[in-house]
């Protein structure tokens, strides 16, 4: 089972910021997980939230702040004073950090409240700019975002997001067209997806903190996690013998 550090590694460091991405890039771990959003100037950045108000001491959307406005605020004391100073970072500075480690990114499209035009397109000529086609996977609670990934870039990765139970998981990944199934943890455990998981599906879960949740995932065959201590998360992924 593959170990995915989500919004880097987000539970010793603030999260989504270059910080948290390093200490995942230093780690033996498969990917990260990054969350995108659209500026008021049109910049792809990398936040979890619409709003700037929980990860910064500033107030607003980030849909109507410039980059350089975004860029003024610190994303990492509210975590912890040891980080004060860092920014929100960019997709492209995010990509340059991983340029040369062999880590897989999941770019979150977080399209889902705010439709941002032009933003699938971004992403797309980023990754294909910086040749990261081969290990990126898209994904999005936005399903049209995925399906709109998929039609300019049939090549890439895609998943969409899901906190639902699902039926028939497999017809609805086809039909989108999707090439994974990106879910809650706790619906992997139920029969359509451990049905689907048998066909060799690419289901990865989110989000797997507990060391017990992550064996039960690893022995039903769950492609990756998410989390957000993947160091400690190391040893619970590979099956004991
Ligand atoms: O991509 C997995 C997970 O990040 C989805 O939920 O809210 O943490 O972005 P969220
Ligand atoms: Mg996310």
């Amino acid at each position: 089972m593959e170990i995915y550090a989500h919004r880097g590694s987000s539970g010793t460091h603030p999260e989504n910021t270059i910080a948290a991405f390093q200490e995942a890039a230093r780690l033996p771990i498969q990917g990260v997980e990054l969350d995108v959003h659209l500026s008021k100037d049109g910049e792809l950045v990398v936040i979890h939230d619409e709003k700037i108000n929980r990860t910064s001491k500033g107030k607003g959307f980030v849909k109507d702040m410039t980059l350089a406005e975004l860029k003024a605020f610190d994303f990492g004391s509210w975590f912890s004073d040891d980080f004060k100073g860092q920014t929100i970072p960019t997709l492209r500075e995010v990509l340059e950090l991983f340029a040369d480690t062999s880590h897989h990114l999941n770019i979150e499209l977080k399209s889902d409240m705010f439709p941002y035009p032009g933003m699938v397109g971004k992403v797309v000529a980023l990754v294909e700019e910086m040749e990261f086609d081969t290990r990126v996977v898209l994904s999005s609670f936005d399903h049209e975002s995925i399906r709109a990934a998929k039609q300019v870039a049939p090549h890439l990765e895609t998943a969409p997001l899901f906190k639902e139970v699902l039926v028939d998981p497999l017809d609805y990944m086809y039909n989108v067209p999707a090439d994974a199934l990106h879910l809650y943890f706790r619906t992997a455990f139920r029969p359509s997806i451990q049905e689907a998981l048998k066909t060799g599906a690419i289901i990865r879960t989110y989000t797997v903190n507990k060391e017990k949740d992550a064996e039960a995932l690893r022995d039903i065959g769950v492609s990756a996690i998410f989390t957000d201590f993947p160091e400690k998360m190391i040893p619970y992924a590979i099956k004991k013998s």
